[in-house]
Parts: C-alpha cells; sequence; structure tokens
C-alpha cells in the first residue's frame, strides 16, 4: 500500500485538472516527468512522480529491503560455529551490515509514502517477495566463503547501477551499500581463498560450496530478458540501466576467471570463452528450478519464514519500548 500524499498535486486539484483539461494534463504531466528523467535528473520524495513508477519503486526496494533481512539467516547459521574468533568477528559484522541495508531502504521505501509496517506485514504474510537465492541452506563453512564470493558478487553488479537510479533516496541509499557490499564479496574470496589453498578435503569442501552455489547466483539476477515483465519500463525511467541477461553476463565474465585463480572448476559444462564476442558463453539455467524456488518450494522457503516471524513475535517488546519512549520524548518536547 501507499499513499498519494506526497503528490504535490492534492487529488482535488487533479481531479479538477482533468475535468478542465480531459487527460491532456496527465499526459503533459508524464511527458515532463520523462523529460527530467531523461535529462539524468534526480526525482525526490515531494516530486511528482507517476502511479506506476511509484509502484515499481515500492515493489523493488521493499523486496531488497525484504532480501537483505531474511539474507542474514543463511549466514547467521554459521556465527556460533565460524572456524576462528578472527572469522566470527568479520561474519558477525557482515551480518549486522545486511541488517543495516534493510533498515535503510525500508526508510528509501518509506520516502514513497508507504509504511515500514505494511511492508513487514506484507513479508510476513509470504505476499511480498525477497530474493530466492536465500532459501539455500548453508551446509559447510565454505558455504560463507561462496555467499560472499557469488551472492555478494552478484548482488554488487545489480547495485552498482543503482547508484545512478533516476530515484534520488535510492540512489543514495545504494551509494553506502554498495561500499559494504564490496568489503563482503572480498571477505567471501578470501575465505575460499585459503580454503582452496589448503588441505584436499578443504580444497574439496571449496569446490562443493562452488557448485552448489553457482546456478542460484546466475538466477539472481532474474529472468531472461524475453521473459522479464518489468524491465524495459524500469529501463525507460531509468530506474534499471542494464537488461538481466546484461548483468548475467558481466558476472560470469568477471567471477570466471576468479575462479581459476582459486584452482576451482564452474559447474558448467557449455562454459567457454569465446573470442569473438570477448565473453564467455554458458549453459542453460534451470528456469523450473527458479520458478519453484520462487513459489516457495525451495530448500529453506518455509524455515526463513517461520523464522522471521517468530524473530517478529518475539521482537514485541522492543518495538513497544521504542514507541514508549519516542512518546516520552515527544511530550517532554511539547512540555
Ligand atoms: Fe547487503
Ligand atoms: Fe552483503
Amino acid at each position: 500500500m501507499y499513499t498519494q500524499g506526497l503528490d504535490q498535486q492534492s487529488s482535488e486539484d487533479k481531479k479538477k485538472s482533468a475535468r478542465d483539461s480531459g487527460s491532456s494534463e496527465d499526459a503533459a504531466a508524464l511527458a515532463a516527468f520523462q523529460k527530467r528523467v531523461e535529462a539524468e535528473e534526480k526525482i525526490e520524495a515531494k516530486d511528482w512522480m507517476p502511479d506506476a513508477y511509484r509502484r515499481t519503486l515500492v515493489r523493488q526496494i521493499s523486496q531488497h529491503a525484504h532480501s537483505e533481512i531474511i539474507g542474514m539467516q543463511p549466514e547467521g547459521n554459521w556465527l556460533t560455529r565460524a572456524p576462528s574468533l578472527k572469522r566470527k568477528a568479520i561474519l558477525l559484522a557482515k551480518v549486522q551490515d545486511e541488517a543495516g541495508h534493510g533498515l535503510y531502504l525500508y526508510s528509501a521505501a518509506e520516502t514513497l509514502g508507504v509504511s515500514r509496517e505494511q511492508m513487514v506485514a506484507d513479508l510476513l504474510s509470504g505476499k511480498a517477495k525477497y530474493s530466492s537465492i536465500f532459501n539455500y541452506p548453508t551446509l559447510t563453512w565454505a558455504d560463507i566463503g561462496a555467499i560472499g564470493w557469488l551472492v555478494d558478487g552478484a548482488a554488487i553488479m545489480n547495485q552498482v547501477p543503482l547508484c545512478r537510479c533516476s530515484y534520488g533516496p535510492y540512489a543514495r541509499a545504494m551509494v553506502r551499500v554498495c561500499k559494504e557490499e564490496s568489503f563482503h564479496q572480498r571477505q567471501g574470496f578470501e575465505i575460499m581463498l585459503e580454503l582452496s589453498r589448503g588441505s584436499e578435503q578443504q580444497k574439496a569442501m571449496a569446490q562443493d560450496a562452488l557448485d552448489r552455489w553457482w546456478w542460484p547466483s546466475l538466477m539472481m539476477f532474474g529472468p531472461s530478458d524475453t521473459d522479464s515483465r518489468h524491465s524495459a519500463q524500469s529501463m525507460a525511467w531509468k530506474i534499471k540501466r542494464f537488461s538481466n541477461d546484461e548483468l548475467r553476463q558481466k558476472f560470469v565474465d568477471v567471477t570466471v576467471p576468479q575462479a581459476q585463480f582459486l584452482g576451482l572448476r564452474v559447474p558448467d559444462d557449455k562454459l567457454r570463452w569465446n573470442d569473438a564476442t570477448e565473453h564467455y558463453e554458458f549453459g542453460e539455467i534451470d528456469w523450473q528450478e527458479f520458478h519453484d524456488v520462487l513459489a516457495g518450494n525451495g530448500p529453506c522457503n518455509r524455515e526463513r519464514m517461520a523464522k522471521r516471524r517468530r524473530a517478529h513475535d518475539e521482537g514485541a517488546w522492543v518495538r513497544e519500548a521504542a514507541e514508549a519512549y519516542a512518546l516520552k520524548q515527544a511530550e517532554r518536547q511539547a512540555a
């Protein structure tokens, strides 16, 4: 849900102008909006924007926030079992960063008029989606390496262009988020490097993690361009700068040499360098798996949601205490 309250023009004014000029007023507003977008002007919270632009951003930013919050679970699972105090401290900092990204993004979405309560309610009821990648289990310590390297790596590929998104609050939030994601990616790669230079067992563990996380990471870029519902409009609005397939290709081109450096094998028989295109060719993604996980039937969907609901219930006292404190502060200020 979002409100129209942030529109500069009140709904009464709009009705009046629509009566006066038919639909030409809307067409003029849309054209002016598109002109601003094309001139690379940032759209701010109080500016007029088409309803569909607002809805698209609310959906995208809230999904992004939910992914950060649910994304804490697979790694949080290893906090108590990290192999050293140093690794534990790094992982703790990383998981905390993800919580921060979630809160930061909820705030960005709130500037569009949607309430935090509504967004959280939509996540908990299952109405809102989060990134499917977090419905896969973290079976060994190497999975923590693979997530940082591949999942945060894919997130960076997706999010760096969002720093230039036409919506100002989202673009600015992404600048800080991307800086932290880059640390996450490096810590993951470093875990993989250490494992791949370790014992035969450690190397096998790293390979197994790559085998399990490679394809789900490629799926993170979303459906192929030919099947992507929202892409074209988002590109026209300069919310997106590159298509899903372009970003996926960039990710493969950057990541394959990293796997080679680690001495690990990317689990794709069709993977080969193409001299003419100067890109890697790669095999077909199992879209059935993607849609199954998206539909709620991945290995951990139920577990993730159950844990999130429990955490929300158990945190009720924190929300109540924060509200009581805010009320007390407000009363004191008024006095
Ligand atoms: Fe994040
Ligand atoms: Fe991250």
